[in-house]
């Protein structure tokens, strides 16, 4: 096999998430034009030598017709990537309802939805069913195209009942899933209807893996209480069987960002970013448009710092970017009204006809402007209500080397668990807090900066995605090994 360099590798590795790492656009009946985007697992499995990786997963597009489906999975093959083609109706009620309506507010904290909460209602129970045909569908293309000894890694909340679906084919199957949200208490996920289902869904997995050892925790907490099953230091264990869980926090590829400043188009934008804000403090948000990011709260604790503290009005400037995102769902829609609203006030309120306080886009940033964003900034503000990592304020971080800003994070992200000692950690909840933070934030010594921020970016640049998936998937065989070995003796 070779890997994603052309190199030889000495396995296959199936990658299995709800989305693929492209978007699809369609040119005609039977053209389509790829974007390869450049997410973090994308990066995290490109330049790892040790295997040929291959994507199987949802397009983001609708192709109801046989044609255009055709056209589109020959397109992908030169990416490396294979279709799993979801119609509208599969995708409303999985993707827009279960995943995104139950699971992902669920997980973040933010409970069930109000009509699902009074009963199971009928909505609850085809959303359910959507969701598990919906895994029986890409375990259906894994298991197309699975040969002896590729590992299958399953990503992500989408897709908790594929592990039990791929041992169902074959219980030789070495199949690893990662859950890249956090895993609430389990006082939090015993309010789901489908709990048990879920679980044993995913027990059903040689490695489970969390971004840290406090969702790993409440997953095993789960399992004890809910399914009455015995914790181990290892994981969980039904009737001998062990389901090994354990946390793997994701990073970065910084180098990407590192050299990526040296490139002239950014050292351009960077320049440009300078003398457009000559004068003021630049403050950056990035955040998909999402309610666990709490932006409005963000808003309010960045007004009542202005509120507070009239000398820095004239002397700071908050750019807030908020890429939209699954718009089809109402309470996201809500949101964005929202946003808006508490925007146009405090410029309303703080603004002068020659500048606001807060540049708000509704859009996401290429790659170039991003990391010239990430290099002018002075304090980063991210206050996620709820977040399974964070990787904004790893990217921050390694863009930070010249500059040395101020990361204002969440304790409630789990990059607070990595780079707590270089930030200043606030509870995005209180925005008395957060204020004064920022006030900390903008008047912090030079010194005080330095030590911080060599704490955060020694831990980026060390602790990168490429070594978060080598080291997965090595755990994932040796659970493998280690189970054989013990079912021989
Ligand atoms: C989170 C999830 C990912 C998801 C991403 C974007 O990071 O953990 O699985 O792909 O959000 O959301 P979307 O619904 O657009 O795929």
């Amino acid at each position: 096999y070779e890997n994603q360099d052309g190199r030889p590798s000495r396995q296959r590795l199936l990658v299995v998430a709800n989305r693929l790492p492209v978007s699809a656009i369609r040119r005609g009946e039977d053209s389509w034009s790829l974007e390869m985007s450049a997410g973090g697992l994308v990066s995290a499995l490109l330049g790892v030598k040790e295997f040929e990786a291959r994507w199987i997963g949802w397009a983001g597009v609708n192709v109801p017709d046989e044609i255009g489906q055709k056209a589109l999975t020959r397109a992908l093959a030169d990416k490396r990537c294979i279709p799993v083609f979801l119609d509208e109706e599969i995708v409303h009620q999985y993707y827009n309802g279960y995943c995104n309506n139950i699971l992902w507010p669920l997980f973040h904290y933010l409970g069930l939805p109000q009509e699902d909460r009074l009963a199971t209602t009928r909505s609850f129970q085809s959303q359910f069913a959507a969701y598990k045909k919906a895994n029986q569908m890409f375990a259906d293309v894994v298991n197309e195209h699975y040969e002896e000894g590729d590992v299958v890694w399953c990503h992500d909340y989408h897709l908790m009942f594929l592990p039990k679906c791929l041992k169902d084919y074959d219980s030789k199957m070495k199949v690893g899933w990662f859950l890249h949200t956090p895993f609430p208490s389990s006082e939090i996920h015993r309010t789901l209807p489908s709990r048990s289902e879920l679980l044993r869904a995913v027990l059903a997995a040689d490695l489970v893996g969390f971004h840290t050892y406090d969702y790993a925790r409440h997953f095993v907490s789960a399992c004890t209480r809910i399914l009455g099953l015995e914790g181990t230091p290892e994981g969980v264990e039904d009737q001998g069987r062990l389901t090994r869980v354990a946390a793997f926090p994701i990073g970065i590829d910084s180098d990407r960002f590192i050299r990526g400043l040296e490139v002239p188009d950014i050292q351009k934008h960077i320049k440009e970013l300078k003398e457009r804000f000559a004068g003021r403090k630049v403050m950056l948000g990035v955040d998909r448009l999402d309610m666990i990011k709490g932006i409005p709260q963000k808003l309010l604790a960045f007004e009542k710092f202005l509120e507070e503290n009239p000398t820095w009005r004239e002397k700071v400037v908050l750019l807030q970017i908020a890429v939209p995102t699954r718009t089809d769902v109402p309470e996201y829609q809500k949101l964005t009204s929202q946003v808006h609203e508490i925007v146009g006030r405090i410029n309303g309120r703080f603004g002068t006809l020659i500048a606001v306080p807060i540049h708000h886009l509704d859009c996401s940033l290429d790659f170039h402007a991003l990391c010239a964003l990430y290099a002018v900034t002075d304090v980063a503000l991210v206050t996620s209500l709820r977040d399974g990592m964070n990787l904004v304020s790893y990217e921050f971080v390694a863009c930070q080397d010249a500059k040395r800003g101020v990361l204002i994070l969440s304790e409630f992200a789990g990059a607070a668990q990595s780079l707590g000692a270089g930030a200043i950690l606030v509870n995005p909840w209180n925005i008395t807090e957060v204020a004064n933070s920022i006030a900390q934030a903008l008047n912090m010594d030079s010194e005080e900066r330095e030590k911080r921020h060599k704490h955060n970016f020694s831990h980026v640049t060390a602790h990168t995605a490429q070594e978060w998936a080598e080291t997965f998937v090595s755990e994932l065989n040796d659970t493998v090994i280690e189970a054989q070995l013990r079912t021989r003796q």
